[in-house]
């Protein structure tokens, strides 16, 4: 039997289960998430969730991978062969979301080119719906051909080149390179928003806090929301990164490392954009909460270029803010992709490259249906569901079955604690085992709630 791959070293599988952790939810969807369920109140439900939720799943999924050295399909598979079925539901939500994350890093690499003279002009918004994407025109499909599929090309050809060369030399390397120089970049962008006036009123409004907020339950379900999100949990993606640790790997520790480390990122960009759009208020004149409209897509790439277009050096700090979201992309799709890949393998014993090929190459072919107009609203309605109801289902079905069926916690936690030196007890399993599973079936059933209203 072949070996099975590892990462060189513990930093190198720390930056990579970063890497999948900072994306786009902490530059857009953090920031508006937070501003929206309470500002400063808002940390509450958020570090509880962290606390209670993220943390302790994310030792689990870690003990999982660690211990049966697998892809999340064949981990299950190992626990109880009725359960395969858990981690294949987690490898599907991932493949989706591999069919259309590219074409937003897409966009961000049109729009760092963009930046260079900040080609939007002063109708950002008529130039991205319009001078870009060219939603108006159904027929669209040819006009794309240069602003869409080719950075999408790109994005699959990087994606294609450091998934083919394994972990080590592959993942660990491109994570390597990517996510110190996304520090790098954010760390300036983020002193340049905070030296811009009108950045203070803009911290003041994100952090205000709205006390009244914490009472609600959907506060709390977005806070959960967010971290599981953020964290990449459920989504097959850390069982199978730490099923590539080596025996020796204090796996508490990482997951400590690897919550912290995210927040941290969430907070810094939450800081960053209000910062930015303090200053956007202080140029109109408005409140902050005016010049506020929302975060995701429309923050990125419609609220953003006006933004940046006002500042000095407008050409050269647009770049860097477009050349963020593409670096934290790349990193998260590389590990959603490497879900599918790694259960190809090992279900059809193929190879690696084969893997790649034919798991990448049908999700490669899939992104480019969203890349016109009906597929933009597809990806909207697609979104909705993974986030809504994809991940939470995943998550309760983990936890149920790994707390109840197969009651497997307390050995779990024998196993995390042989080898780390921060020491689990009966306080991860009343949260793996209780909490977590009813907190995650009350939030399947607000969002029903929400969408029938
Ligand atoms: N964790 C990533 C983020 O915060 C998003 C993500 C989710 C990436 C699922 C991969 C898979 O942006
Ligand atoms: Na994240």
């Amino acid at each position: 039997m072949e070996q099975r791959s590892q990462w060189g070293t513990r930093v190198g599988f720390l930056l990579a289960a970063m890497g999948s952790a900072i994306g786009l939810g902490n530059i857009w969807r953090f920031p508006a998430t937070a501003y929206e369920s309470g500002g400063g109140a808002f940390f509450l439900p958020y570090l509880f969730a962290l606390l209670t939720a993220g943390i302790p799943l994310l030792v689990m999924e870690y003990t999982i991978g660690h211990k049966y050295r697998s892809s999340s399909p064949r981990s299950f598979a190992k626990i109880s062969k009725g359960m395969e079925w858990i981690g294949w539901w987690q490898v599907l939500i991932s493949f989706v979301i591999s069919t259309y994350y590219p074409i937003i890093i897409s966009w961000a690499i049109m729009y760092a080119y963009f930046s260079i003279g900040t080609k939007w002009g002063d109708d950002s918004v008529a130039f991205f719906t319009g001078d870009y994407l060219n939603l108006a025109d159904p027929g669209n499909f040819g006009s794309m051909v240069p602003s869409v599929f080719i950075p999408l090309l790109l994005v699959w050809m990087v994606a294609f080149i450091f998934l083919g060369r394994g972990i080590k030399r592959g993942i660990e390397l491109a994570n390597r390179i990517f996510i110190p120089t996304l520090m790098i970049v954010f760390i300036i962008i983020v002193i340049r928003a905070l030296t811009l006036p009108g950045a203070l009123e803009g911290l003041n409004a994100f952090f205000q806090p709205d006390w009244s907020q914490v009472f609600k339950g959907e506060v709390w379900v977005a806070a959960y929301g967010q971290i599981f999100f953020s964290l990449s949990i459920a989504f097959a993606i850390m069982i199978t990164y730490s099923s590539y640790l080596p025996k020796k790997s204090d796996i508490t520790n990482n997951a400590f490392i690897t919550g912290f480390a995210n927040s941290s990122f969430e907070l810094l960009a939450g800081i960053g954009v209000f910062a930015t759009i303090g200053f956007m208020a202080s140029q109109t004149g408005q409140a902050v909460s005016e010049a506020y409209s929302g975060g995701g897509v429309a923050l990125a790439f419609m609220v953003f270029p006006d933004i940046i277009s006002q500042m000095p050096a407008a050409g050269f700090f647009g770049f860097l803010f477009f050349a963020a979201l593409v670096l934290a992309g790349l990193s998260s799709m590389i590990s959603i992709s490497e879900t599918y890949i790694s259960a190809l393998q090992e279900k059809f014993s193929i190879s690696r490259k084969t893997a790649v090929l034919v798991g990448g190459g049908l999700a490669f072919i899939v992104s480019l249906f969203y890349a016109n107009q009906g597929g933009l609203n597809l990806l909207d309605t697609v979104d909705h569901f993974i986030n809504n109801y994809g991940v939470a289902l995943a998550g309760l079905f983990e936890v149920v079955a790994i707390a109840w069926f197969a009651r497997l916690l307390k050995d779990l936690q024998g196993h995390a604690n042989s080898v780390s030196d921060i020491k689990l007890a009966w306080w991860w399993r009343a949260c793996l085992g209780f909490l977590t599973p009813i907190v995650l079936g009350y939030m399947m059933l607000d969002n029903l709630r929400t969408e029938l209203k």
